[in-house]
């Protein structure tokens, strides 16, 4: 079946997820389908749905960039769009990340549309899991091994995609899933992705995003979220550094349970400035009390080199190492010895 006839009208109770972009829909063969307004063509206009052509595509996407003819919110959608369509390709046959399978432009109703196609990713978000809301499973009851296995597979994902020169941008539970029966882990939404020249091996070349073009305290879409976000992503400077600080945040909750960052109740922007003006000796000295006694040296150890500011990728590899020496002692020790739940002296 071609991308035109599986891409059908979207049947609203099919939907799946929402965020900051648009839809997310199920189609009927099991993919999915996220679908983003990019425009509204004016009027009251219901047109039919009409799959436009890769070159019309790429016309609009030009005229968009160059005269902004739809506005810059619409150019921006665009970018965010096309980006996804064309980063997920180019990851295409990575075990941890979401295949997307195509994407396309579409005329409907009223409006411009961009659909990406991709498969559906088994399981649920890792935030569900996280807040104890799938299926109402605390996260604490899970154990540490297989915490580890969740921030390896998520470790992997991320480098994996810096291997092929791709900043995710966007690293957050949110955009997560894990199948806790084939602990399968799925990273999603490359809609803040971006491409650079070199590779992980060679030092990241700073992109600097023109900052001015999205206003943050309205469109932090644009440079992730605010309470993942890495301090110089908060400035607009997108770097591998910034995925793995984020993944630093997102592991220290995998392990611990609890956020990094105490960011419930305050606004996008005050956490941005924090983030901003953060001091990572402070974040250490917090970490190294407050680290739960059941996390393995190594693991803390990991956890702090991620969530320094100046992170490189060799100091992201020491939390991966620590993630692999659970795995390991578990594989051959069968006993509870890193147990959580059962246990409070199985760490030893
Ligand atoms: N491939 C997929 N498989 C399963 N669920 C998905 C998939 N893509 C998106 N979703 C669901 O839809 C939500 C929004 O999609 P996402 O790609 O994160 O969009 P946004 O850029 O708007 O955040 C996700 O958090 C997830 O719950
Ligand atoms: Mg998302």
């Amino acid at each position: 079946m071609d991308l035109q006839s599986i891409l059908d009208l979207h049947p609203k109770e099919k939907r799946i997820g929402s965020g900051g972009l648009g839809d997310v829909y199920l189609m009927p063969n099991g993919n999915v389908v996220k679908v983003i307004k990019i425009a509204p063509l004016g009027g009251s206009r219901t047109l039919k749905r009409r799959v436009i052509s890769e070159e019309g595509y790429q016309r609009i996407a030009k005229g968009m960039q160059g005269q902004n003819y739809f506005g810059e919110e619409a150019a921006l959608r665009l970018q965010w769009a096309t980006r996804e369509g064309e980063v997920g390709r180019e990851l295409q046959g990575e075990p941890n990340i979401i295949e997307v399978l195509g994407y396309q432009g579409v005329m409907a109703y009223n409006g411009l549309y961009a659909e990406v196609l991709m498969k559906k990713a088994c399981g649920a978000s890792l935030d569900s899991h996280l807040n104890g809301t799938f299926k109402g499973k605390d996260w604490a009851s899970y154990p540490l091994e297989e915490r580890a296995h969740v921030a390896r597979e998520i470790i992997r994902a991320v480098k994996a995609g810096h291997n092929r020169g791709v900043i995710h941008g966007d690293i957050k539970p949110h955009n997560i899933f894990y199948d806790s029966s084939s602990k399968k882990v799925t990273v999603l939404d490359l809609g803040c992705a971006r491409k650079v020249k070199n590779g992980w091996k060679n030092p990241p070349s700073r992109e600097i995003e023109d900052f001015m073009n999205a206003n943050l305290s309205s469109e932090t879409r644009a440079y992730g979220t605010p309470a993942y976000i890495a301090p110089e992503q908060a400035l607009g400077v997108v770097t591998m550094s910034g995925d793995i600080f984020s993944t630093g945040i997102v592991a220290y909750e995998v392990f611990t349970g609890d956020d990094a960052f105490v960011t419930k109740g305050k606004l996008g922007a005050e956490i941005v400035r924090e983030r901003i003006t953060y001091n990572y000796k402070d974040r250490k000295k917090l970490l190294d009390a407050a680290a739960p006694y059941y996390l393995p040296p190594a693991v803390i150890s990991g956890l702090s080199h991620t969530l320094d500011p100046r992170v490189e990728a060799r100091t992201f590899c020491l939390l991966e190492q620590a993630c692999d020496k659970i795995l390991d002692a578990k594989e051959n020790k069968p006993a509870l010895i890193y147990s959580i739940s059962e246990n409070s002296e199985s760490y030893l």
